[in-house]
């Protein structure tokens, strides 16, 4: 129980110490008045009709009231329409119920002793689609606040929605000039650990151990929990397929794929118990009980990156994601997917990989290899129920040249640079600056801003000895975006010969950087060729103008690289 609650905490204890004890079998009944069914065992149960799930019985209080509900549904709100409830499964321990749409099923996964159920969700005839959710929306009196690993705090109240202006998105302005919006509350899904809404006697919480059905890398980012800006409900959301922080996720799932099982957690709103809970189900993914062949059926994929320069892929990202394809590995997402992390020798094992065929990616994640540029993959990495597939030794090639300078750590990240790596919030790169100058050797990674956006010019001012002008000749830029929201143009001009335009003629947009992003959206890369003659000995300026722009809306930077090219 939260510290902030303690009197009410003792109350809600005494009460449910009085309260008879409830264990009984979990149970379907069928409604005989409308379409509707009643599920649920001695603790809690929830009537769902043709859409929504109402009436959230638990500890003695209707947890939705006058809420929306439990509901699921694609790109929007086209919501799915149960046709039928059945028991799929009985067995000693839990009962599973099946709600069947025309696109999916979902299961409820029913123990007798246990406050919330296990769920999951398969595709039978989904469309193409860019975002698939579960979610509750649940009672604002009783929910007064949103979890996640990043943020603990009060959901915003509504009637400050409603006191205010409209800016964008989900996004508005308060008279004193402060922001509400939904995506502040974002993460980056594959650290969550659980998230939920609770208040001082309750609260309901989504587990999501394993994560491989969700699509992306890394460095996916989803929304988690908000307040509803049309009616105030507070919203718990499940988003287990979304775009909101990429360039592209439209895909067409393969029939049976499957979404979970996750678990969806009640108690008296302490999240002490919701992290311990937490941890008990990581330690136990993937769930033993779940009877299903091709979700048991898993091996595992081992192997050492070294860089061809002799030096171990230190901490790389790796990724186990699809065969041959041409999506980005952020934009991926019709399959299963692993995002693992080398250790400091570049050896990596990932566990518990659904069998199946794969594509297998690695890139700097910063540290002692963030100067390298290039990222590896091969395809075809074949997984075999209870075999290891041992990749051995892999050479990752570097890009092979010599350093002149370097502004931030390529990650994909842009950690490291002003106000890079803020907790997510609306409109923080209109603090950056219009113009900038920045001198190697003497300006700090910290002296260049997260993002630029202002119509003005950012110059990098370096030197260059004449022995080393003359014995090297033609160089290379390398620019590494972490993200990129359009509206903005940025030519890129070194010694004042233009290299680049990059525009959003030519750039996909990823709303990131105008949706609270401090640290990533969906990552670019560019390099351009400087010919002999354009370096010259003494000071040489690099600029990064934006000559075009719409209020937040610009460019994420990660790293700036400039080599010789040999
Ligand atoms: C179902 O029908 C029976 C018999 O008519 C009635 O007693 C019962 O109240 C009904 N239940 C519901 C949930 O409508
Ligand atoms: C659902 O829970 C409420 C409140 O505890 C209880 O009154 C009701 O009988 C339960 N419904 C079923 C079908 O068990
Ligand atoms: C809860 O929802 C009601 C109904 O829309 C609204 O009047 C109230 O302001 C909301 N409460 C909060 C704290 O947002
Ligand atoms: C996203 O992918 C779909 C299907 O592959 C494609 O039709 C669409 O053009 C893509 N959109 C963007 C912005 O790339
Ligand atoms: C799993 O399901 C199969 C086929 O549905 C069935 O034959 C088997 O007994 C089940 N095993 C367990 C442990 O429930
Ligand atoms: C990517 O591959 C798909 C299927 O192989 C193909 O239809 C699509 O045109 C390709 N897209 C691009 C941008 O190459
Ligand atoms: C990788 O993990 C698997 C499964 O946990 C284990 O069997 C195997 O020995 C590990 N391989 C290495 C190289 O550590
Ligand atoms: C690897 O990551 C760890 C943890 O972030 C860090 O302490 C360590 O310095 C990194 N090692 C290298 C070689 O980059
Ligand atoms: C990997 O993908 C390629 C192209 O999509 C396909 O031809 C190949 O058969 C796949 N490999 C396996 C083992 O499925
Ligand atoms: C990166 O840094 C390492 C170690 O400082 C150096 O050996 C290497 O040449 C640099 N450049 C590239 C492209 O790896
Ligand atoms: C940025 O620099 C340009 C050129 O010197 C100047 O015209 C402009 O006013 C500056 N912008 C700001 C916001 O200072
Ligand atoms: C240039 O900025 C204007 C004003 O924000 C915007 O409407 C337009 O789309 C931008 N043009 C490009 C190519 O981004």
């Amino acid at each position: 129980m939260r510290s902030i609650f303690p009197i009410l905490s003792f109350l809600y204890a005494t009460a449910f110490a009085v309260a008879e004890p409830v264990l009984s079998k979990p149970f379907l009944t069928p409604l005989n008045s409308t379409t509707g069914w009643i599920i649920g065992n001695g603790l809690w149960n929830i009537t769902i009709g043709d859409v929504y799930g109402k009436k959230l019985f638990y500890g003695g209080r209707d947890l939705i009231g006058d809420a929306v509900g439990h509901y699921q549904g694609y790109d929007g709100e086209n919501n799915f329409v149960w046709t039928s409830a059945s028991i799929y499964k009985e067995t000693p321990e839990y009962l599973d119920v099946v709600f069947s749409a025309t696109e999916i099923d979902l299961h409820w996964i029913i123990y007798p002793d246990q406050a919330g159920a296990y769920q999951y969700v398969e595709n039978k005839a989904l469309p193409t689609l860019a975002v698939l959710r579960t979610l509750f929306r649940l009672d604002n009196t009783t929910f007064t606040h949103g979890r996640t690993n990043i943020k603990d705090d009060i959901l915003p109240p509504f009637s400050d929605i409603l006191a205010s202006t409209k800016v964008q998105d989900e996004t508005w302005q308060r008279a004193d000039g402060t922001f509400i919006t939904k995506y502040d509350f974002s993460d980056f899904i594959r650290n969550l650990d659980f998230h939920g809404v609770y208040g001082s006697e309750f609260g309901s919480w989504y587990i999501r151990p394993g994560r491989d059905y969700l699509n992306g890398n890394h460095l996916k980012q989803e929304l988690t929990v908000h307040r509803e800006s049309a009616t105030g409900d507070a919203v718990e959301l499940n988003v287990i397929h979304g775009s909101h922080f990429q360039v592209n996720s439209s895909a067409t799932f393969p029939v049976g794929k499957i979404w979970g099982p996750w678990l969806w957690y009640l108690n008296s709103g302490s999240t002490d118990d919701a992290a311990e809970r937490a941890a008990q189900e990581f330690a136990s993914w993937p769930y033993s009980w779940l009877n299903d062949s091709d979700y048991q059926s898993r091996g595992s994929v081992s192997g050492r990156l070294v860089l061809s320069d002799g030096r171990p892929a230190a901490n790389a990202s790796v990724f186990l994601g699809d065969n041959n394809s041409n999506k980005s590995t952020l934009d991926q997402g019709e399959h299963y997917y692993y995002a693992a992390t080398a250790d400091s020798q570049g050896n990596f094992n990932i566990s518990d990989v659904r069998t199946g065929t794969y594509g297998f990616y690695a890139w700097s994640d910063g540290g002692s290899i963030a100067n390298v540029s290039t990222t590896f993959s091969r395809n075809d990495i074949a997984v075999q129920n209870g075999d290891e597939t041992a990749l051995g030794l892999l050479t990752w090639e570097t890009q092979a040249r010599k350093p002149i300078f370097q502004i931030g750590e390529l990650d994909h990240k842009a950690l490291g640079f002003r106000n890079g790596g803020l907790l997510y919030q609306h409109a923080l790169v209109a603090q950056s600056p219009a113009n900038l100058t920045y001198t190697i050797g003497q300006s700090n990674e910290s002296d260049w801003y997260f993002g630029q956006s202002a119509l003005g010019a950012w110059t990098v001012l370096f030197d260059l000895a004449a022995a080393n002008v003359s014995s090297n000749g033609s160089a290379v830029l390398s620019l590494s975006l972490a993200g990129y929201s359009k509206g903005a143009s940025l030519d890129v001009s070194i010694n004042s010969n233009l290299l680049a335009s990059l525009t959003s003629t030519t750039l996909p947009n990823d709303p990131s950087l105008y949706r609270s992003a401090t640290i990533a959206g969906e990552w670019r890369y560019f390099e351009f060729d400087i010919g002999a003659g354009v370096l010259q000995a003494g000071t040489n300026s690099l600029v990064f103008e934006v000559t075009n722009t719409t209020l937040w809306r610009g460019f994420l930077w990660d790293s700036i690289i400039l080599e010789w090219k040999e």
